[in-house]
């Protein structure tokens, strides 16, 4: 059996779930799976902000059209907290490319394909227990990350 770790990720509901409604929805999966919303906030982030948070995809095709698309609305940022959710929550998620996110998880269900560009993929969940404490400074810094 593995055993039981706390943790906290690091999740963001992305414009397109903003704009579609479907930030309770996504909130719902999480709570329902068991884990807790120990901060949350609704902004609309800035470049800087986004170039910290995705620093690893600097230069990589994507990362101009992400930045756009992360920063032309509000996003949700949760910090969750609950055992092994840092892998829950990605389970969650599903696969980044929502075309083959399997159903049952959010990008699965939910998530649509736009064309070429970036993917419109609902959310997004930290990676690792270091991406999700620096990620949680980033969104949350000087508001006890
Ligand atoms: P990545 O960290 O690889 O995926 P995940 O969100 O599943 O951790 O990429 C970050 C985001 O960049 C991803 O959610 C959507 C976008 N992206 C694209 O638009 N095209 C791509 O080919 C990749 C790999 C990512
Ligand atoms: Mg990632």
């Amino acid at each position: 059996m593995t055993e039981t770790t706390t943790e906290r990720t690091l999740v963001l509901v992305k414009p397109d779930g903003f704009e579609r409604g479907l930030t309770g929805e996504v909130l719902r999966r999480i709570e329902a799976k068991g884990y807790t919303l120990a901060q949350l906030q609704i902004l609309t982030p800035d470049r800087e902000r986004l170039a910290q948070h995705y620093a690893e995809h600097e230069g990589k095709p994507f990362y101009e059209p992400l930045l756009e698309f992360m920063s032309s609305g509000p996003v949700t940022a949760a910090v969750v907290e609950g055992d092994r959710c840092i892998e829950g929550f990605r389970s969650l998620a599903g696969a980044t490319d929502p075309t083959k996110a399997a159903p049952g998880t959010i990008r699965g269900d939910l998530g649509r394909d736009w064309g070429p560009g970036v993917q419109k993929n609902i959310v997004h969940g930290s990676d690792s227990a270091e991406s999700a404490e620096r990620e949680i400074g980033i969104w949350f810094g000087g508001q006890g990350a």
